[in-house]
């Protein structure tokens, strides 16, 4: 697929199949991922890549972060995000490095990471996969963190549920840059 046809196609898609994903297309997708920009090249990224049973363990966690916040749910809530994850067949959590050296910024670490995010989209696109970026208050949670390996402190920025698609999106027109843009010329 040509590259301005992956960036313009490329939308969340969140109903995919359960079938699983080899292992190898996965990979393509993590290789894509790394070749984003990084300031100082200190790679900030970190993967986990969950599937099968530990898509489980992780809905085991996020049912039990939002116990500790909200105690009083009734057990279908919970019963509710312990399934998220099954979601989709392959969920890449993206984790990013604090500054490591006096020179390195925080943002900007957050920001290649953000990137290589997007760089996993776009192969997916490419790759006829299905993915969609998702969050919620279970990226902050230092339980969720910790099940995955990551620090209280390092941000986690993306669950990226991943998939073939269920169906086919119809194409969706967004709005222009235009009102996001100004141009500053010499006269
Ligand atoms: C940092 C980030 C976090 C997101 N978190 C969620 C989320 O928790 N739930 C969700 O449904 N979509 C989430 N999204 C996806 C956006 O809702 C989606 O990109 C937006 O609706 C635009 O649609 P598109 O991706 O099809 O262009 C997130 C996107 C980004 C960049």
């Amino acid at each position: 697929m040509e590259l301005f046809e992956a960036i313009h196609g490329r939308q969340s898609q969140g109903k995919v199949k359960p079938d699983a994903v080899p292992r190898e297309t996965i990979e393509k997708l993590l290789s894509a991922a790394v070749q984003a920009p990084n300031h100082y090249k200190v790679r900030p990224w970190r993967f986990v890549v969950l599937t099968g049973e530990g898509r489980n363990r992780l809905g085991d966690v996020m049912a039990a972060s939002q116990r500790d916040r909200q105690p009083d749910l009734p057990q279908v809530a919970f019963d509710k995000i312990r399934s998220l994850p099954l979601r989709a067949p392959v969920v890449i959590a993206v984790g990013v490095d604090k500054p490591s050296e006096e020179k390195v910024v925080e943002i900007e670490n957050v920001c290649a990471a953000a990137a290589a995010c997007q760089n996993i989209l776009l192969a997916a696109q490419a790759l006829g996969l299905g993915a969609k970026w998702r969050t919620g208050e279970w990226a902050r949670d230092p339980k969720v963190k910790e099940f995955l390996g990551f620090a209280p402190d390092q941000h986690l920025i993306a669950f990226l549920y991943i998939g073939y698609p269920e169906f086919t999106l119809e194409p969706r027109e967004r709005p222009s840059f235009e009102d996001r843009t100004v141009w500053v010329e010499g006269k």
